[in-house]
């Protein structure tokens, strides 16, 4: 018997009786092994989403931004130092949530230490699939080598059992999502994947790490249904894509519409400018208008999602995830949820 599926535009959340009057009654901070975040949203750890300028953004609004690994270990070393030195004159406690992405393969002590001695505290595995055994012998290694030093996040991956195995293995956070992105390819290419609303249901009631839904949140009502399902955090790339604070510079068109690169990492443009070459095509790269400055976008995110909270009269993450009710929409429910007034 094949299993079904959901994803998050097949499903809504029903609003309850609320005793929410404003948003300000809602706090969205949670927590990872003892980090708190004053707000659950993490960006992408992409050579078009975050380098310094983002994860400052990112640390200074509450939320998390991971350096991406897609350069030698001396320059994703030095864009942390960056960071650190102006995150401290502007937020101490941001300082000790420095994080970066490093590989599972052969460079993974030398990049850690370097990242470590720059001043990161929170090292991401990045692996497109998590549930592997060079996995877990990189998690085992970090805290082998730092202890409680750093913070593990580790992924990705789709399953419960991934979720429980890295867990066991000693991942703090775990990305949960594979092949959901705006920009993968993965499951046209090789036939595998979950959708990631999916898989965070699938997790929720396992025992382990801090779970980060990861790939596909098109909008504020995909960060509130995720978190509904069971993540603690999200994380997110074309949403912040094309804002001031990602790597690359911008280009106009010629009606002076200005535009900025969002790749996917297995893409070819992406693996030929970090590795010289390209094989397995996981992903597309593309423009996105500008956007402007990253901090009118959580902000708005931030409002939406305790508009979200309040339809179930939640006030905290813990207390919407045991309110939430989902029920399924139809696609001719989806049509009627999207903006659809008739033009003449
Ligand atoms: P969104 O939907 O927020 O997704 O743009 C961002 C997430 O996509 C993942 N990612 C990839 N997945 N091929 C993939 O299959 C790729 O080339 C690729 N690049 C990024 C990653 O998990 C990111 O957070």
């Amino acid at each position: 018997m094949i299993k079904g599926s959901l994803c998050f535009d097949d499903v809504l959340l029903v609003p309850r009786y609320s005793k929410i009057n404003s948003r300000k009654e809602v706090d969205l901070t949670t927590e990872m092994s003892g980090l708190k975040f004053r707000l659950p949203e993490i960006s992408s750890p992409m050579d078009t989403v975050t380098e310094s300028e983002m994860a400052k953004e990112m640390l200074l609004r509450g939320g998390l931004g991971i350096i991406h690994r897609y350069n030698t270990p001396e320059e994703q070393s030095s864009i942390a130092l960056d960071l650190r030195e102006s995150l401290e004159e502007q937020s101490s406690a941001s300082v000790n949530k420095i994080a970066a992405a490093v590989g599972a393969g052969k460079d993974l002590i030398p990049r850690s230490e370097l990242l470590v001695n720059s001043g990161v505290r929170i090292l991401c595995i990045d692996v497109a699939h998590g549930h592997h055994a060079l996995v877990e012998s990189a998690i085992k290694t970090l805290k082998d080598r730092f202890a409680n030093r750093v913070t593990v996040i580790a992924g990705n991956v789709a399953t419960p059992e991934g979720y429980s195995d890295l867990s066991e293995w000693g991942a703090d956070a775990v990305r949960i999502g594979i092949g959901g992105g705006s920009i993968c390819s993965t499951r046209i290419q090789t036939g595998h994947g979950v959708p990631t609303f999916q898989s965070v249901l699938d997790c929720r009631d396992v025992p382990g790490a801090a779970i980060i839904a990861d790939g596909g949140i098109k909008n504020s009502g995909d960060m509130v249904k995720a978190i509904a399902a069971g993540a603690d955090m999200v994380m997110v790339g074309s949403l912040l894509a094309g804002t001031d604070e990602t790597p690359g510079e911008s280009f106009h068109d010629s009606d002076g519409n200005t535009f900025k690169v969002y790749r996917g990492m297995a893409s070819i443009e992406a693996q030929v400018a970090w590795r010289g070459k390209a094989r397995s095509l996981e992903g597309v790269s593309t423009t996105v208008p500008c956007k402007g400055s990253v901090r009118r976008i959580l902000l708005d995110l931030e409002q939406n999602i305790k508009s979200g909270f309040s339809y179930s009269g939640a006030r905290s993450i813990s207390e919407f995830q045991s309110l939430a009710r989902f029920i399924r929409q139809t696609s001719s429910g989806l049509g009627e949820s999207k903006t659809h007034i008739l033009f003449k």
